[in-house]
């Protein structure tokens, strides 16, 4: 695998604070990267330190082998699609695409040629004399994405690029992008919130938190063994069950599953049905552990006298957790699990272990 792009002790400050913080990651040739953090942690920022917009604090951006850092903007060839488009409004849609080629003095037929080219890609080309004000925003969307691609550089940053679509128009627009990725052969540098365009998008994604990167992975190994309890409560549909290792004669430390991993019938934790909630095929059940007896520790959580059970956020240590099961089961029943999988963290919420129990 090819390197696309190297961070390599990546700082950013503004005045005292630290937004990128000993950064380091690479980026390979031809991949998607989905960029996943909290609101807040660096996204944009890592984005526009790349873009050259804005200058780093300390450390390199390495791009083809060679030191980008210091480099301005137009000599970077680094395309990237802003989230609210940044379309220049008193100009059509084509005139907003052709705009960088006009700028880099290419000959008005080969304008041409690539404009409609890509235009017929991103299937904008009947809306190509139309004011950009006057477009939907997911035409402007492509617009914005295709004056990006027409220029054809080396690497695509995308911040939150289908964030303003609704919901359907998004799940059509993203998987244009993704086969568009896969057909050009770019790099794709992706910032979302969405976990599911994370999880269908990328090829890999990396998750930032207080500016820098936390883990790196597939998605899927991303929620199977995330390094530490905060990835796992950061990671997927429903945050990752945390419960204390220790009542259940595992080390010092935190046990984490998932609603998945655990099979009701036979096993060694037991439990107390709080809530149900009805899903497609099965009962998410949350249920409040009772381990040797003592029904200690117990976290209601946030979803008490709701029918929406939810394995909540925030508290690791609880002892409430979310399970999953054909069966129906009411409030109050007592039920048996057994963990297929789970993982092993230390008291500072490191993973020690993964485990295969089945
Ligand atoms: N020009 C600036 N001057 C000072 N602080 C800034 C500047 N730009 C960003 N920040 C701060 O840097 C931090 C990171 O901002 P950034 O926009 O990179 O976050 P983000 O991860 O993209 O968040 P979001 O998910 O909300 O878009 C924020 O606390 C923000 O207030
Ligand atoms: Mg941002």
């Amino acid at each position: 695998m090819n390197v696309k792009m190297k961070y390599e002790n990546v700082y950013k400050y503004y005045k005292s604070s630290k937004i990128l913080n000993k950064l380091d990651l690479e980026i390979y040739d031809g991949e998607f990267l989905v960029i996943l953090g909290p609101s807040g942690t660096g996204k944009t920022t890592l984005l526009r330190v790349t873009v050259g917009i804005e200058d780093l604090t300390a450390g390199k951006i390495i791009m083809d082998g060679v030191d980008i850092s210091k480099l301005p903007p137009n000599k970077r060839n680094i395309a990237m699609v802003f989230q609210n488009y940044a379309l220049y409004p008193n100009m059509t849609a084509y005139q907003n695409i052709a705009f960088p080629l006009k700028m880099a003095r290419k000959p008005r037929s080969e304008i041409k040629k690539k404009v409609s080219e890509i235009s017929e890609t991103l299937k904008i080309a009947e809306v190509l004399e139309k004011n950009v004000t006057l477009l939907s925003g997911g035409q402007k969307q492509r617009v914005a994405l295709a004056r990006a691609l027409v220029r054809d550089p080396k690497i695509f940053l995308l911040d939150e690029p289908l964030s303003n679509l609704d919901a359907r128009v998004r799940v059509v627009a993203r998987s244009e992008l993704k086969k568009i990725q896969k057909e050009l052969g770019h790099t794709f540098v992706y910032v979302t919130h969405d976990q599911s365009e994370a999880g269908s998008l990328s090829d890999r994604v990396a998750i930032l938190r207080s500016g820098r990167i936390e883990q790196i992975g597939t998605y899927e190994e991303l929620l199977d063994e995330p390094r530490s309890t905060w990835v796992g409560d950061f990671i997927g549909d429903h945050p990752m069950n945390f419960i204390n290792g220790e009542k259940f004669g595992l080390p010092k430390g935190t046990l984490g599953f998932r609603d998945s991993w655990a099979t009701i019938g036979d096993g060694e934790i037991s439990g107390t049905v709080e809530l149900c909630q009805l899903g497609e095929e099965s009962y998410h059940i949350q249920c409040s552990i009772d381990s040797s007896g003592a029904n200690q520790d117990i976290d209601y959580g946030e979803g008490e006298n709701s029918s929406e059970a939810s394995t909540g956020t925030g508290n690791f240590r609880r002892s409430t957790v979310g399970v999953r099961s054909s069966k129906k089961y009411a409030v109050g029943d007592r039920i048996r699990f057994h963990l297929d999988k789970f993982n092993v963290y230390d008291p500072e919420g490191k993973l020690i272990e993964s485990v295969n129990a089945k």
